[in-house]
């Protein structure tokens, strides 16, 4: 998959642009505050119709104006699909070869795109709901029924408070069972999930870092379950109602439920000490680009596409060693590459790979 063209209309800083992009690694070069980070936000949005900063409608469209219209054409083998996005205060209008897309399921699942930011980091280093957040987006890339077990089992989880704290035992007893009826398919598909990270981080983390560090992840949970090899729903169902029945008491009396994957976390461990609390910035940085590499290569090899991969601020997130890893690690896996930098010369140095360099300056973009 590759994004062949881009144009944005009244987007961020951008008034008006147009950009043909090369399928290999495109780097988007500029002093601070010029719109690099604008631009890879607008490929994020076309592609996930979601940013990867905390922003809502307005704050997408430019000042002053009404609305916003990006477009990218994407392209897979000989197929090309024109995307367009619409941005209104109150709303996003998407569109795939001009059919409007009503429902947002139905424009999910076709490009597939993973981005590592400055913000990034705060999921090794901050509050266990952005691990758990990571791992459920992460998730819903591989499978979009997930997004509706998630909510499905959220409702559940409010209802069954709801209940504890007025006190309904008819209520409390039917909203129990469905909530660990479903935290149990959720639970499983993510032990599926870090298992299958298990199998590639480890060996990604050591290709950026050039280290024989030894990395893995471990979900933490209340109930046992290591060996996912001998777990299914049901198993877990099981283990979810055992846990349940020794906090009952406590949750009657804190009247909130305290059993499932709504308390659960993961941890990253390097030479089996945690790095939230043991690893270096410069550790971290590479162990969450090692995870996300790691998604790159679960996608290729479960839905037989290549992401295309956004890296937001590469100059100040990884010194010259890793990032010409990183960059030999991507061009050997043939992945579409944006990029920003403040400094040209430090993506030059390091690797022999050709770029297409694209000066961003006061919300215009020139090919170099
Ligand atoms: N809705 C908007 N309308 C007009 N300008 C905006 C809007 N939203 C953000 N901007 C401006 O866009 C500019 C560029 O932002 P951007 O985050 O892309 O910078 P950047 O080139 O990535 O800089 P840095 O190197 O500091 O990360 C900022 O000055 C910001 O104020
Ligand atoms: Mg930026």
């Amino acid at each position: 998959m590759r994004l062949s063209h881009l144009s944005l209309l009244n987007f961020r800083n951008y008034e008006e642009e147009s950009i043909c992009f090369s399928s290999d690694t495109n780097v988007f070069i500029g002093n601070n505050a010029q719109g690099k980070t604008n631009a890879l936000e607008a490929i994020y949005l076309l592609a996930t119709l979601q940013t990867f900063r905390p922003a809502e409608n307005k704050d997408l469209i430019q000042w002053e104006k009404k609305e916003a219209t990006l477009r990218g054409i994407f392209e897979e083998g000989d197929v090309q699909q024109h995307y367009s996005l619409h941005i209104e205060p109150l709303g996003k209008r998407p569109r795939i070869n001009d059919k409007v897309i009503k429902k947002t399921s139905e424009y999910f699942g076709l490009v597939h795109i993973i981005c590592f930011c400055p913000f990034d980091l705060q999921v090794l280093q901050g509050a266990p709901v952005l691990r758990r957040r990571y791992l459920d987006r992460s998730l819903f890339n591989f499978n979009s029924q997930y997004a509706v077990e998630i909510g499905n089992y959220y409702r559940a989880f409010l209802q069954h408070n709801a209940a504890l704290r007025i006190e309904n035992e008819e209520m409390i007893e039917i909203w129990r069972e469905k909530q660990l009826f479903l935290g149990a398919k959720i639970l499983l598909k993510r032990l599926q999930f870090i298992a299958e990270l298990n199998t590639l981080t480890p060996y990604l983390y050591r290709e950026i870092s050039g280290s024989k560090e030894e990395v893995s992840i471990h979900y933490d949970s209340e109930i046992k379950c290591s060996n996912i090899n001998n777990l299914n729903e049901e198993n877990i169902l099981e283990l979810l109602k055992d846990k349940q029945k020794e906090v009952l008491g406590l949750e009657r009396k804190l009247k909130r439920s305290l059993v499932g994957p709504h308390r659960d976390q993961f941890s990253v461990f390097i030479s089996e000490k945690n790095i939230k609390v043991f690893g270096s910035q410069g550790e971290q940085r590479t162990a969450i680009l090692a995870l996300k590499l790691s998604e790159l290569v679960a996608m290729e090899q479960k839905k037989g596409t290549k992401p295309l991969f956004l890296l937001d601020d590469i100059t100040s997130e990884l010194d010259e060693k890793r990032k010409g890893y990183l960059f030999e690690s991507l061009k050997q896996k043939g992945t579409q590459v944006f990029v920003t930098t403040t400094d040209v010369k430090s993506l030059k140095a390091n690797d022999e790979q050709e770029k297409a360099l694209f000066k961003v300056e006061n919300g215009k973009i020139q090919p170099l």
